[in-house]
């Protein structure tokens, strides 16, 4: 095996998982190296230093653990956005499709004050249904979105382009 020096070298794909057709990039081995998971959460803060963020987002599920640990790394607070059912709060609600489904997805209406700036951070961007449901929950909020960021993009689904024109800054680490 050649030596890993990329992101995208501890992502590995799992044909047909979880269904027939999908190519589902796993970000299990990513996390579960030492030097691979530091070199994520370190490009993923790369090109947001020096920016104001009050809050980090993550979406469920993988969004939490990248989400917590760069919302630890920037000593702000975070902010978890959750499929329908989980929070126990009050929440505000947003349905969405996905790649394979549809889902709702929550927030608690107090998890955000009118003006914060935020940065909303999940593993993986295919349609961008996701990400354009947690954008529609922290703007409801008062929140501001100072930038999404994604390790992976899968271009042929155009979420990169579907949030770039709902006017977002967007990074991602590899296709
Ligand atoms: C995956 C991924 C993103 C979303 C991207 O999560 O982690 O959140 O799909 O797809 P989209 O851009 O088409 O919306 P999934 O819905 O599989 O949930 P999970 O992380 O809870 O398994
Ligand atoms: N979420 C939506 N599409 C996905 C894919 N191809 N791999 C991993 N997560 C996904």
């Amino acid at each position: 095996m050649a030596k890993k020096t990329e992101v995208k070298d501890y992502i590995r794909t799992i044909v047909d998982f979880p269904h027939e057709g999908i190519l589902f990039r796993d970000v299990t081995t990513l996390f579960a190296d030492p030097r691979g998971f530091r070199m994520a959460i370190d490009q993923m803060l790369h090109s947001y230093a020096g920016e104001r963020i009050d809050k980090v987002i993550g979406l469920e599920a993988r969004g939490f653990i990248l989400g917590g640990a760069i919302a630890h790394q920037l000593s702000v607070g975070f902010v978890p956005v959750r499929k329908k059912g989980k929070l126990p709060g009050t929440t505000i609600s947003e349905e969405y499709k996905l790649e394979y489904g549809e889902a709702i997805v929550e927030i608690h209406d107090d998890a955000i004050q009118p003006g914060e700036k935020i940065l909303l951070v999940d593993d993986l961007l295919a349609t961008g249904g996701t990400a354009e449901a947690g954008i529609k929950l922290v703007e409801r909020l008062g929140g501001e979105i100072i930038g999404c960021v994604f390790i992976i993009d899968l271009p042929d689904l155009g979420g990169r382009k579907r949030l770039e024109n709902l006017g977002m800054d967007v990074t991602v680490l590899c296709e």
